[in-house]
C-alpha cells in the first residue's frame, strides 16, 4: 500500500489549510482567473516537491505538461534560492513538455508512464488541463465528444496518481466575463463543467487579493475546514 506524501506549497497557510500540502495519490485542480496565482502555484511545486521529506517535500522529480506556453525555467532559480536549493539541480529534475494538441497532451501522459516507472517521479503538472480543449473542441455540436475525452484524460491522470503515487496539479481557467466562454452555464463553475469536478478530488478556488496577495478557498470538500489562506506571489515563489 502506497502512503499519501504532503508536498509544501510554500505558504504555510496554504498548506494549514489543506493539511499540509497538495497530496500524492489524488488530483489537486487550481481554478480561478488569469494572474490568479495557479501557474506561480505551479512553478513554487516545482521547487518544493524536490525537497526531502523532512522539509515538507516529495524527494521526487516533477513532470510538466504545459498547454499555454507559460512555464518559465528562470523563475526556478529565486524559487530554488528561496529554498536553499541548487537552481540547476532543480531545473534537471524537471521533465518539461510543451502539448500544442489534446491528443499530444494525452500521448504525452503515455509517454511520461513509461518515464515514471523508470524514475521517482513525485508531482505531475498540467498547465492548463483545459485549454487545447477549448481549442478543439470549439464548436457546439462538439461539447459531447469534448466532455468524453475530458473524461478520458482526467481518467489516465488519476490513473498515473495512483500508479506511482504522484500528486497531479492541474490548472482550469475560469472565465470572469460570462460571455466570454461558450461552455460555462454558471459562472461560478469552472470552464470544465461537471467532468473536470469528478475527477479532482481537492479543488481550490483561487482569486486576487490586494497587489500580490491572493486567496485560496477550498471548494467543495465536506471533509476538509471551510475557510480561506491568504498568501503571496513573489519572486521566491508563493509564501506567506
Ligand atoms: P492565467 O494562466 O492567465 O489564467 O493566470 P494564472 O492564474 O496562471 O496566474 P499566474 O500564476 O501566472 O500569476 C501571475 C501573477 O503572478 C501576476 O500578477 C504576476 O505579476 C505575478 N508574478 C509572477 N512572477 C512574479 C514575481 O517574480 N514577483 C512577483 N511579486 N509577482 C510575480
Ligand atoms: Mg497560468
Amino acid at each position: 500500500r502506497k502512503s499519501v506524501v504532503r508536498i509544501t506549497t510554500g505558504s504555510q497557510a496554504l498548506d494549514d489549510l489543506l493539511g499540509g500540502g497538495i497530496e500524492t495519490l489524488c488530483i489537486t485542480e487550481a481554478f480561478g482567473e488569469f494572474r490568479s496565482g495557479k501557474t506561480q502555484l505551479a512553478h513554487t511545486l516545482c521547487v518544493s516537491t524536490q525537497l526531502p521529506i523532512h522539509m515538507h517535500g516529495g524527494n521526487g522529480k516533477v513532470a510538466y505538461i504545459d498547454t499555454e506556453g507559460t512555464f518559465r525555467p528562470e523563475r526556478i532559480v529565486p524559487i530554488a534560492e528561496r529554498f536553499g536549493m541548487d537552481a540547476n539541480a532543480v531545473l534537471d529534475n524537471i521533465i518539461y513538455a510543451r502539448a500544442y494538441t489534446y491528443e499530444h497532451q494525452y500521448n504525452l501522459l503515455l509517454g511520461l508512464a513509461a518515464k515514471m516507472a523508470e524514475e521517482p517521479f513525485r508531482l505531475l503538472i498540467v498547465d492548463s488541463v483545459i485549454a487545447l480543449f477549448r481549442v478543439d473542441f470549439s464548436g457546439r455540436g462538439e461539447l459531447a465528444e469534448r466532455q468524453q475525452k475530458l473524461a478520458q484524460m482526467l481518467s489516465r491522470l488519476t490513473k498515473i496518481a495512483e500508479e506511482f503515487n504522484v500528486a497531479v496539479y492541474i490548472t482550469n481557467q475560469v472565465i470572469a466575463d460570462p460571455g466570454g466562454g461558450m461552455f460555462i452555464t454558471d459562472p461560478k463553475k469552472p470552464a470544465g463543467g461537471h467532468v473536470l469536478a469528478h475527477a479532482a478530488t481537492i479543488r481550490l478556488m483561487l482569486r486576487k487579493g490586494k497587489g500580490d496577495q491572493r486567496v485560496c478557498k477550498i471548494f467543495d470538500a465536506p471533509n476538509l475546514p471551510e475557510g480561506e489562506a491568504v498568501f503571496q506571489v513573489t519572486s521566491g515563489g508563493i509564501m506567506d
